[in-house]
């Protein structure tokens, strides 16, 4: 054919794919809109009387400080959240300010347990950590735990955390509106062979904040896009209106994820998000989360590429049967694919699909085009974050820091830098500095149970002296 023809037959295509593309590029203004919208949510979440009906949810953590660089111990850790589950022996040492990862153990969640009972899944957790104490000669010992339990939970308390419901594929029965604290302990009532010691549960964001907060002292948000999307904060006591107190901060865990619950974004919502949603298992719950995460950007991507295909843009017309099979089309592959055109040719063909040059380019461009806007995303969000600390604390200009997890942000070979150009267009007045975590759940966990720890041995050490004020001024009323 000739190259003219050639040319404008892909100037024609470009055209029409950009049209399905459209709708997913949200320009600044959007972007601001979105942070307006959460900015509200926010302060929903935040009230006494309208949090309940708060699609962001806004969680108080207990957490009331960053670690001061004092925290020291040995602690067990528990990490459930995706498809594994981890138990780890974590040593944190003063002198040297670290956080040590002394052995760690990986178990599988079968897809069986992921939407069985309740009881069956903690049986497996305590079972796991069991063999785990165990074969490292643990069992003698009563170590504190930290729970890193990256779900939404209402805490009560440090140790007191109830399930509101789950997400990310985990459906269990009989777990929902439980505290999760009381089923990990019953669960390892009933192996009968060993004991914990005092137990902080921890979403994994806070774990995030906490684990990079030892090594920098002015992080005050830890922010997690994997499989599942969320970020907590250091918000000003007073202004959560339904725990008692003025002084200080406490984190507190947004739950993002569950932006546009209430329909907020319906205008920005592509018939490919309704589409995802619609199909999950768990449809209307974790909007924001679903236009953002890991476990559905290869979903979103998969089915563009299908209507493209069927309305004859792509692979001359025809969807193979991976292609046509939901989930099949991973979300690393999009992180793969937007590493060079090489992967792209290499994985439509272990898809079977019947590709040409301007097809693989094609969808380099789909797959550049939803991750993008993933970021843009996020990056509205954590805008309204900073915006938020730098208004609460009437400051011109901030300087903070963000601790950072999950496998989209830690793999994707552009979404970091995208992220981080819009914050800084957003939040013009802010100054970041992203710092990644290292295993925030796992080591993060011990940090938060560390620095609990702390304040309670504080606590006690100021009720002590008060009790022997009280005993000097009895003393001095009764000479
Ligand atoms: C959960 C959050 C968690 C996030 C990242 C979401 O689905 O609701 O609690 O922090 O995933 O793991």
């Amino acid at each position: 054919m000739d190259l003219t023809v050639k040319l404008k037959r892909s100037y024609s295509l470009l055209y029409l794919v950009e049209k399905y593309l459209q709708p997913f590029q949200l320009s600044p203004e959007t972007l601001q809109e979105v942070s307006a919208r959460l900015r509200k949510d926010l302060l929903r979440g935040l009230g006494k009387h309208s949090h309940h009906k708060a699609p962001v949810k806004m969680l108080p953590t207990f957490v009331r400080a960053t670690p001061d660089g004092t925290e020291k111990g040995d602690f067990l850790a528990l990490d459930l959240g995706g498809t594994n589950f981890r138990v780890l022996h974590v040593r944190v040492e003063e002198e040297a300010q670290k956080v040590l990862k002394m052995d760690s153990q990986i178990c599988a969640i079968p897809q069986e347990m992921m939407l069985g009972t309740g009881e069956q899944l903690f049986d497996h957790i305590a079972t796991c950590l069991g063999d785990f104490l165990e074969s490292h000669n643990l069992k003698c010992q009563t170590l504190p735990l930290g729970f890193t339990f990256s779900f939404p939970c209402e805490q009560l308390e440090i140790d007191k955390s109830i399930l509101i419901r789950w997400t990310k594929g985990f459906n269990c029965s009989g777990v929902e509106g439980k505290d999760v604290v009381q089923l990990l302990k019953e669960a390892i009532q009933r192996t009968g062979d060993y004991h914990i010691g005092s137990v902080a549960m921890v979403n994994d964001t806070v774990g995030t904040m906490m684990s990079c907060g030892y090594k920098d002292q002015s992080c005050e948000i830890g922010m997690i896009i994997g499989t599942g999307t969320n970020a907590c904060y250091m918000e000003e006591i007073k202004n959560v209106k339904r725990i008692e107190g003025e002084d200080g901060r406490m984190c507190i865990n947004t739950e993002w994820g569950g932006f546009g619950d209430d329909g907020s974004l319906d205008d920005i919502l592509t018939e490919f998000d309704v589409e995802v949603d619609k199909t999950s298992i768990n449809p209307g719950v974790h909007i924001f989360e679903k236009m953002i995460s890991g476990m559905y950007l290869g979903e979103i991507v998969r089915l563009v590429l299908v209507k493209m295909t069927k309305d004859k843009l792509l692979f001359k017309g025809q969807i193979s049967e991976a292609l046509g099979t939901s989930g099949r089309f991973e979300t690393k592959f999009i992180s793969e694919i937007e590493d060079g055109l090489e992967n792209a040719k290499k994985i439509l063909t272990e898809l079977g699909l019947d590709w040409g040059l301007v097809d693989a380019s094609v969808v380099c461009l789909v797959c550049d085009t939803i991750s993008s806007r993933s970021a843009y995303l996020c990056a509205a969000a954590l805008a309204t974050l900073v915006n938020r600390i730098r208004n609460n604390r009437k400051l011109d200009h901030l300087k903070t820091t963000v601790g950072v997890d999950g496998t989209v942000y830690r793999k994707h070979p552009t979404f970091s830098s995208k992220l981080q150009k819009a914050v800084r267009l957003l939040a013009p007045q802010c100054d970041i500095t992203f710092l990644v975590s290292e295993d925030g759940s796992g080591k993060g966990a011990a940090m938060v149970t560390a620095v609990a720890q702390r304040l309670a041995h504080q606590s006690r050490l100021l009720e002590e002296s008060d009790g022997e004020d009280d005993d000097d001024e009895e003393e001095e009323e009764g000479q």
